[in-house]
């Protein structure tokens, strides 16, 4: 059996979504082993009346949320032939990334959220000084672990494009460019649902897929067709998570008084995330991108399932895009 065909095959139900078997396993041990890592290489002090700090940084990072973005960068890896396990100290730094990137946009200087995955934002706990330094330390951390890859013989020239990727993505033209262009849209500005403001996200999403492919080995049109798709799932995430907060700030309002049309929202995102997975299935045709494509149908599947029942909303349509990513590769 060749390799796409193994990892199409066997299916699971479990709940109300299929998932093949491979993905179930890979999840299963890579979940546990990110967990041990992000532990590992915690970014925590040891000088005395550092505590507090050592509190905040492990608050921010534990029980974490979905883990998605280093769950990508694994599969990256395996996507592109590599080892996952060699990328498990990227996989780290890209969650370190996103946890730094979500302290600051919950302070009161950015969006001065109330909550973060269920619970109060870590400068609501420790204090806006000590969650402004457990994001630095993070931010830190993230750098230092490039240093941790085994980088074979191609280790100079994988060294700087991971710094360089790295440098780039979160930089004034990536993730940072994303969230200036966000706060100055203003809060009462109808801000949301504005494309300009998808680059906080489809930064850090390029940035999670083609670090994996670099350290994995990749040439450049595989992380060429990585970039392009992880740029794509930012976008269509973005959208998606807009509309929902969107939504949410009117809850009082009945849907067709906003003035947003969700359900046309909602099929753009789906057909522009199937449009995004058959690119990447023909770029990387002579790879197994089957994992990369199963695993962002069952992240948006959750997503909109979720979303759907916080709003209240049954009727919305989403097609799982790897049914059909499944009927072109075995065609
Ligand atoms: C939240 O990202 C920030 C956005 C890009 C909207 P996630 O939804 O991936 O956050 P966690 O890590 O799962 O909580
Ligand atoms: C956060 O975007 C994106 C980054 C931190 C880069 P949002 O402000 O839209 O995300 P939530 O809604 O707070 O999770
Ligand atoms: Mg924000
Ligand atoms: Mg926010």
């Amino acid at each position: 059996m060749d390799s796409h065909a193994k990892a199409l095959a066997p299916i699971k139900e479990r709940g109300e979504k299929a998932m093949s078997v491979q993905l179930a396993e890979f999840l299963k041990l890579y979940g546990p082993r990110l967990e041990e890592a992000f532990l590992h290489w915690l970014p925590l002090s040891d000088k005395p009346g550092t505590e507090r700090f050592n509190k905040a940084v492990y608050y921010a990072v534990f029980p974490g949320g979905k883990r998605m973005r280093p769950l990508f960068t694994l599969i990256a890896a395996d996507t592109v032939g590599g080892d996952p396990e060699q990328a498990l100290p990227v996989a780290c730094a890209i969650e370190y990334l996103h946890t730094c990137s979500l302290i600051f946009d919950d302070l009161p200087a950015m969006d001065n959220a109330g909550e973060r995955r269920g619970r109060r934002p870590t400068h609501r706990v420790f204090g806006e000084d000590v969650a402004m330094l457990a994001a630095l330390a993070l931010f830190n951390q993230g750098y230092a672990l490039i240093g941790q890859i085994n980088h074979s013989e191609k280790v100079n020239s994988d060294f700087q494009r991971l710094m360089s990727e790295m440098a780039t993505s979160i930089g004034p033209n990536g993730m940072i460019a994303g969230q200036i262009v966000d706060l100055r849209l203003g809060v009462n500005d109808n801000k949301r649902l504005r494309p300009v403001s998808y680059l906080k996200t489809t930064a850090l999403m390029r940035l999670m897929l083609t670090t994996g492919a670099i350290v994995a080995g990749a040439d450049d049109g595989q992380i060429k067709a990585l970039a392009a798709f992880g740029e794509n799932l930012g976008k269509v995430y973005q959208m998606l998570d807009d509309i929902v907060d969107e939504v949410e700030d009117y809850s009082a309002t009945p849907l067709p008084e906003i003035g947003i049309d969700v359900a046309a929202v909602w099929q753009k995102a789906n057909k522009e995330l199937k449009v995004a997975c058959n690119r990447v299935l023909e770029d990387l045709a002579d790879k197994n991108p089957a994992l990369l494509i199963e695993f962002a149908d069952k992240i948006f599947t959750k997503i909109k399932k979720q979303a759907a029942s916080r709003l209240a909303i049954k009727k919305w349509h989403w097609e799982p895009v790897s049914k059909e990513a499944r009927s072109l590769q075995t065609e």
